[in-house]
């Protein structure tokens, strides 16, 4: 395949806006897998801000059959991926240009455009799909009003569904048929989307606050109705959370949300038309686990979220995409929060994002792919969807809410839309909302300064330093910021961070915090009692706070919730962690307690030249802490298992300068063996206490429990490995036959793997054999056994085994996932061989996915972006391995653009 169209950076800076307008759409599609034809008419205008110019227009993968302009033949250029338009008619009235092309989507194995998945069409516009449909201006700031007509056979595609309303249908010659969708709304063209097939659909009618009625519809094949309920509670309680929370109703009769198990991404937020991975739909307690259901949870809110945050008001141009994925990451995780209940399973949903950012984000932030959260430039835009944009972004929006109160972000909400509906707009016009309904907070008064925090990549370090004065019973707090050097950034100016701050004494009693009256900060003026929490404010590279009326040193709870994406760098003593991780209220600083135990003790043991197999990395005191939290009596069981889950590997690797990946792993795996077998005991309490038999409930307080007794039956079965027991094992093999829901059944199972146990074996071959006809479930069949731990290098020819199972095709993402990435990016151990077999491995799948689906093969690119960390021999072999994927002539935009950044010094 030769690759042609853009192969250069596109820059923020060179923005300008559209020559021409769309102001309407009619598209009319007749729909056939080998050969689709496309009639696009449009009404199209001179933009009046803009200088006269010829009309560009994009194409990817099209034959182009006919334009016409006013109804008569004109003449027209194709200049690589775009038709060119130069004698147009003048003035600013809008002229009629149809355009006729068609397509193949039974071809289509990118999934971007229009393509056939299990004989039905979808589509996938977002980023730069559309153009691979018809030729258009695919950009997000072109806004217009789309009608649409499908015509297909009536046998094959008894299912024809569009953006917006259905306002005809009706039969065809030879067995044809067709409908007519209007969507009411305009929109860019990266939010149309189609379906049609064979498709059943789950139904409820709701009416909003407002009185107004609407149809939700689910979409699914034949045999997956039953698992539609949670997806159809998830998208009931979504749109109730947000007219509640942000007074954002429903805008449309109709919202339909249609699953695919050919999706590259998690879902897609078309107007009214949301397209789903099946992953994140189907669900019933035999084949979803407690994570599933809490991932379909969140996401069909995200999705739906987009209606507001992204869709009815959407970006300029896709550097601003954290305008919308940020915000509304920030909105499905308050979502999730809500829907959790208490304090602490809110707590636990806010430990889990904040693992994510910190292993995921922070690791890109220090690699070759650091980018703003608004990036400056791109080759292929699709690399761009990254927890960067998305998940740093949302903790940005966060730190605005932060800065200005629930009720002030509320307020700012509102303005945001009262300036902007129906725009496509910058994150600058988003914080100026936000900062302009509360003049008086510390964002408006900062706003170009916190701004820095999309301009400028890499994770900031704040070191704390402390200081009692006994005379004056006055205690010192110095903050002071850096952010290390990210490509093309050496240099960073001050960020606004937010530090939630509380004091402890010895007992872990809470203090009040009195900010003294001379030392800069704003004093004390009211009569009231000093508050137990208080929101430090830094700005300048070096600040310093002082706090008076202390008998002694107290202990510090710094960054609570974690209040800003930051790395707090500050020397706790072990007691002081202790204390916090004993007593402090914010359950987020409790568990970073005990996270920060554990990581020192393991990088300190990694540093050393110890042996690591069956070391005792762990200390006595450590070990005590962990058995506390574990035997508690009031804490909820999910708290428990974040506690006593150890570290990352990968979070492990990121505090090394030089990486030895088979050390880091090798001291992991001593640690949890050490957890194993010291508070055996208390496992079997665990087990004991916490397997439930009732009827399944995917709520957060079951879900813990089920949590908390999966991690037991793990450890019971990594101790028994040491113990020759045999008890345990047994009982976990029955776990996997008799399990009344897939959570215990796939604890259980993983429990086998994860020991390695010579029962995994039978065990997953009894599980193949339940399930073989269930497409999701086998994908975690698959992901278990590649990102099983490795013994002797076992794993990686298991993984080429796995390869030529029938149920494996490489075409599939999400069966590419489960084995592929699960092994490359989730296994280190096993991935990263001294005999460099695990990155000859992955250079050829790179390649050879590269040739199916760019934007697929680019994620799994980056699995070896941080090879400059990595020890001999490993440094050198992944770097030839990457050089062989670079050198491959034809590569991809999207795989040539990670691999280019990974070798660039
Ligand atoms: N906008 C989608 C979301 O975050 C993301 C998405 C879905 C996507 N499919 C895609 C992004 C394909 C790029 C390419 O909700
Ligand atoms: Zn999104």
């Amino acid at each position: 395949m030769l690759r042609e169209g853009q192969t250069s950076v596109i820059r923020r800076e060179d923005y300008a806006p559209p020559a021409y307008l769309i102001d309407t759409v009619d598209l009319c599609f007749d729909l056939d897998p080998a050969k689709t034809r496309v009639l696009n008419r449009m009404r199209v205008r001179r933009n009046p801000d803009v200088p006269a110019q010829p009309l560009r227009l994009d194409g990817e993968e099209l034959n182009l059959a006919r334009v016409l302009v006013n109804g008569a033949g004109t003449s027209f250029k194709l200049e690589g991926n775009q038709l060119v338009l130069e004698s147009l008619p003048e003035g600013p009235e809008p002229f009629e240009l149809e355009i006729f092309t068609t397509c193949a989507p039974a071809k289509n194995t990118q999934l971007s455009g229009l393509y056939v998945s299990e004989g039905t069409f979808f589509t996938q516009c977002e980023a730069e799909g559309f153009r691979r449909i018809t030729y258009f201006l695919d950009r997000p700031d072109v806004m217009a009003s789309y009608t649409v007509t499908l015509r297909a056979d009536r046998a094959q595609y008894p299912v024809l569904l569009s953006n917006g309303n259905l306002v005809e249908q009706g039969e065809l010659e030879g067995g044809r048929h067709f409908a007519r969708w209007v969507d009411p709304h305009r929109k860019p063209c990266y939010l149309f989307a189609l379906v049609a097939g064979k498709l059943v659909a789950r139904e409820q009618r709701i009416v909003s606050r407002l009185g107004k009625e609407h149809l939700l519809q689910i979409y699914v094949r034949a045999g997956d109705l039953d698992k539609t309920e949670h997806a159809m509670n998830s998208l009931m309680a979504a749109i109730a959370w947000d007219e509640v929370r942000f007074g954002l109703s429903l805008d449309l009769e109709r919202f339909m949300i249609v699953a695919t198990s050919d999706f590259n991404m998690g879902a897609m937020e078309n107007k009214g038309l949301n397209i789903f991975n099946t992953k994140y739909v189907l669900a019933n307690p035999a084949t979803a686990t407690d994570t599933d259901y809490a991932h379909i949870e969140s996401v069909v809110a995200h999705e739906y979220f987009h209606n507001w945050t992204g869709n009815r008001v959407t970006c300029r141009d896709w550097f601003q995409l954290s305008l919308k994925e940020g915000l509304t990451v920030y909105r499905d995780q308050e979502f999730s929060q809500d829907m959790a209940g208490s304090p602490s399973a809110r707590a636990v949903r806010r430990i889990e994002d904040v693992r994510v950012l910190r292993t995921l984000q922070f690791a890109e932030d220090s690699g070759p792919m650091a980018h703003p959260v608004r990036p400056d430039q791109y080759l292929e835009i699709n690399n761009f969807y990254t927890v960067t944009v998305y998940e740093k972004g949302a903790e940005l929006v966060r730190m605005m809410h932060t800065l200005v109160g629930t009720e002030g972000f509320a307020a700012g909400m509102k303005l945001y839309f009262e300036r902007h509906d129906g725009q496509a707009v910058t994150v600058d016009d988003f914080a100026a909302a936000i900062a302009d309904a509360n003049p008086d907070s510390e964002l408006a008064r900062r706003l170009p300064q916190f701004m820095r925090w999309y301009s400028q990549a890499g994770t900031p370090h704040v070191s704390a330093e402390t200081h009692f004065d006994p005379a004056a019973r006055r205690w010192t707090l110095k903050l002071s910021q850096s952010c290390p050097p990210t490509p093309g950034q050496p240099h960073k100016e001050p960020f606004v961070i937010p530090v939630r701050l509380a004091l402890f004494d010895r007992d872990g009693q809470p203090l009040p915090l009195r900010v003294s009256a001379d030392a800069g900060a704003a004093a004390e003026t009211t009569g009231e009692a000093a508050p137990l929490e208080r929101l430090l404010v830094l700005t300048e590279r070096e600040q310093t706070f002082h706090f008076d009326g202390l008998d002694a040193p107290p202990v510090p709870s710094l960054l609570r919730g974690f209040s800003a994406p930051i790395v707090l760098d500050f020397d706790y003593t072990d007691e002081e962690l202790l204390i916090l991780l004993a007593h402090d209220s914010d359950p987020f600083n409790r568990w970073e307690a005990a996270q920060r135990l554990v990581t020192r003790r393991a990088l300190d043991f990694i540093r050393s030249d110890a042996e690591a197999k069956d070391a005792k990395v762990l200390d006595p005191a450590t070990l005590e802490a962990l058995r506390s939290v574990l035997r508690h009596p009031a804490l909820d069981a999910a708290f428990k298992e974040l506690v006593l889950t150890l570290p990352a590997e990968t979070w492990l690797a990121e505090q090394l300068d030089v990486v030895d990946p088979q050390r880091v792993h090798a001291v992991r795996e001593a640690m949890r063996e050490q957890l194993a077998l010291d508070l055996h005991h208390d496992w079997v309490w665990a087990w004991e206490q916490h397997r439930d038999n009732g009827a399944y409930r995917p709520d957060a307080r079951s879900a813990g429990r089920r949590a908390l007794a999966g991690m037991a039956l793990t450890m019971l079965c990594v101790a028994a490995r040491e113990t020759g027991d045999v008890v345990w094992p047994g009982k976990t093999y029955q776990r996997v036959k008799d399990a009344t829901n897939m959570t215990d059944r796939f604890h259980a199972l993983s429990a086998l793997v994860t020991a390695g146990h010579a029962l995994a074996e039978p065990a997953l071959q009894h599980f193949y054999a339940m399930f073989r006809h269930e497409p999701l479930v086998i994908d975690k069949w698959f992901a278990l056994q590649a990102g099983a731990p490795d013994r002797g290098g076992d794993v990686l020819p298991l993984v080429r085994q796995l390869m030529q199972h029938p149920d494996f095709n490489l075409r599939n993402p999400n069966r590419a996932r489960s084995l592929i990435f699960s092994y490359c990016n989730a296994n280190p151990g096993a991935f990263h061989r001294a005999d460099a077999a695990g990155y000859v491995f992955w250079s050829e799948r790179v390649l050879e996915l590269d040739a199916i689906n760019p934007q697929v093969a680019a994620r799994l690119a980056r699995a070896l972006e941080r090879w400059k960390k990595l020890a001999e021999p490993w440094r050198s072999a992944a770097r030839e391995a990457i050089a062989r994927v670079a050198a491959k002539p034809d590569l991809s935009n999207d795989v040539r653009e990670v691999v280019t950044r990974a070798l660039a010094d």
